[in-house]
């Protein structure tokens, strides 16, 4: 049986580089891990007052996330931070207080631009938010994939044989970190 991992992408945009990353995770995955490829389009606004009665995309959201043996994040960075659609997702994620849905998960985060810096510092900032509501997460390697805007074809298929090998390698570790913390 392999671990099911909700892989989170931090953009809905239809052509994203994170999305594309992320499909690519998925397939270089070893046997062990299955990468649930979820997009964040539909989450409804995280607001206090719907709290008591949620939305059912929050249900099903927060449920994707407990029934899942890990998360992993694949993030673009807005603005030197994380897209606000995706700290919408964790903010909703994170709710009800002190019953946060990703509480305990192995945690994965790649950021990735196509510029220069890799969008590291949408990176540091989930190091930030991330572990008071999550799980452990994985320290090294540390990934910000830069360049990113060249390495997929028209069908996004990944073509950039130097990511290939850097994804492999991370997921590879991811999944060691995986069954490390799901024994
Ligand atoms: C960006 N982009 C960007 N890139 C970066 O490296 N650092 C940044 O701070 C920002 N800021 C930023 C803000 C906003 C509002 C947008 C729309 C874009 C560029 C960004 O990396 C690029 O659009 C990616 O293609 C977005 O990721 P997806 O959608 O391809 O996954």
């Amino acid at each position: 049986m392999a671990y099911n991992i909700v892989t989170i992408v931090g953009s809905i945009r239809k052509q994203s580089f994170s999305l594309k990353i992320a499909n690519a995770l998925a397939k270089l995955a070893p046997d062990t891990l299955k990468l649930d490829v979820t997009t964040l389009q539909g989450i409804s606004f995280f607001n206090q007052d719907l709290e008591a009665a949620p939305p059912a995309d929050w249900l099903a959201f927060r449920d994707k996330l407990q029934k899942s043996n890990g998360v992993l994040f694949v993030t673009p960075e807005y603005n030197r931070s994380i897209p606000g659609v995706l700290k919408n997702a964790i903010d909703v994620g994170s709710r009800p207080y002190g019953k946060s849905s990703f509480n305990g998960k192995p945690t994965g985060i790649i950021s990735n631009s196509p510029g220069p810096l890799g969008g590291v510092s949408a990176a540091k900032h989930l190091q930030n938010i991330l572990p008071g509501i999550s799980g452990p997460i994985l320290q090294q390697p540390e990934i910000y994939l830069n360049g990113v805007g060249d390495a997929f074809d028209e069908q996004g298929a990944l073509v950039k044989e130097a990511l290939k090998t850097v994804l492999q390698q991370y997921i590879t570790a991811f999944a060691a970190h995986v069954e490390a913390h799901n024994r």
